[in-house]
């Protein structure tokens, strides 16, 4: 168990500022996805922890001393990456092991820590192996069981599940969260999956372009996004985004929505905003107040769910409901209820 805080960490390659003022308190325990679109600067700040990159300006404290200088062996961090970085040449009994020799730990403690470690993971069968005997979810259970040998304070993932096939993908999904459970030690898991960060968060952070836009639990962000960029980024399909440019707009709350005007209460708005919807929000039916016609250009038939993808007034439209539908239906709703509101700067507005 630790606590992890970043304080005003920047760091930049050049003139290329990849993290800027970047800060964040971890508690006891807690398990912390980091998740933002390729190039955002997640491994970077993962790296920056771990220290594998140093850190231009601000403060890295662990349990409450500051570890910017510290060594990473030092640290008493481990990370898993998304290349397992195995070492090909070695077993699996000696790649997990191989870390702890080097620290002198005692023969017999080393195999305990491994036998333990690979009970763990259910690995104990392929201790003999070498990682090109192995699958690809199997090198990364060794990868994860020698971070684990090491009795770390803190985890660090880095896309772990990257080259994994769907179906393993989920069940290693499940596996990392156990293993959270079991262990109850703070990891801070990289991923640019929102299913993931969804399904494995205490907390999620969301990092586009170095910044962080928003961080709070998996329900906090998809029920209250702070702008369109978090609020497109997690839940899927995205949100449907409509722009709605102030002339339609009477009495400052009053919308002219598909040709009906809605009056939505407890706003004033005084310029172009945009308006969301989920897609998971819309029904296939007029049940609900703000209703359109849609016109189906593709259904994608997940089995219990189905997406849509339509156009109203020439604008791609996503829907997702589990009624059945047909190419020709046209009618849909949504509620009040479910509609967000963002200003023209795309930041959140709340009544
Ligand atoms: N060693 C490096 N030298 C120069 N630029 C780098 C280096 N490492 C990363 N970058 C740049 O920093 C940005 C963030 O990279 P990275 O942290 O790897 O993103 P992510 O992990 O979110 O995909 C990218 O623009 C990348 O090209
Ligand atoms: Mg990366």
């Amino acid at each position: 168990m630790a606590t992890i805080e970043l304080k005003n960490i920047e760091k930049s390659f050049g003139t290329n500022k990849v993290i800027d003022k970047f800060n964040i308190k971890i508690n006891h325990g807690e398990f912390i996805v980091l998740v933002g679109p390729s190039g955002c600067g997640k491994s970077t700040l993962l790296r920056m922890i771990s220290g594998l990159e140093s850190v231009d300006e601000g403060e890295i404290h662990l349990d409450n001393k500051i570890i910017n200088n510290l060594i990473p062996s030092k640290r008493g961090i481990a990370m898993v990456f998304q290349s397992y970085a195995l070492y090909p040449h070695m077993n699996v009994y000696e790649n997990m092991s191989f870390g702890l020799k080097n620290e002198k730990l005692d023969k017999n403690e080393i195999d305990k820590k491994v036998k333990d470690a690979s009970k763990t993971l259910q690995i104990e069968d392929l201790l003999l192996r070498k990682p090109r005997q192995l699958s690809g979810g199997q090198r990364q259970r060794v990868a994860i069981g020698r971070a684990i040998t090491r009795n770390p304070k803190l985890f660090l993932f880095d896309e772990p599940l990257s080259n994994l096939d769907a179906a393993l993908r989920s069940e290693m999904r499940v596996e990392i969260s156990k293993l959270h459970k079991k262990l109850s030690t703070n990891m801070i898991y990289v991923t640019h999956d929102q299913v993931e960060a969804m399904t494995l968060a205490d907390k999620i952070v969301i990092l586009n372009q170095g910044v962080m836009e928003q961080y709070g639990s998996p329900d906090e962000i998809y029920n209250n996004p702070n702008n369109i960029f978090v609020a497109e980024f997690i839940g899927s399909p995205r949100m449907n985004i409509l722009k709605i440019d102030k002339g339609k707009i009477k009495n400052g709350n009053t919308i002219n929505i598909f040709n009906s005007d809605i009056q939505f209460n407890g706003y004033k708005f005084n310029d172009d905003i945009y308006l969301g919807i989920r897609p998971e929000h819309i029904k296939a039916d007029n049940s609900q107040d703000i209703k359109a016609k849609i016109k189906i250009d593709l259904i994608e038939n997940l089995g219990f769910d189905k997406i849509i993808y339509s156009s109203v007034d020439g604008e791609e439209f996503r829907i997702k409901t589990s009624s059945n539908i047909d190419k020709d239906h046209s009618q849909i709703s949504f509620s009040k209820e479910n509609v967000y509101f963002f200003d023209s700067n795309k930041n959140r507005i709340k009544n």
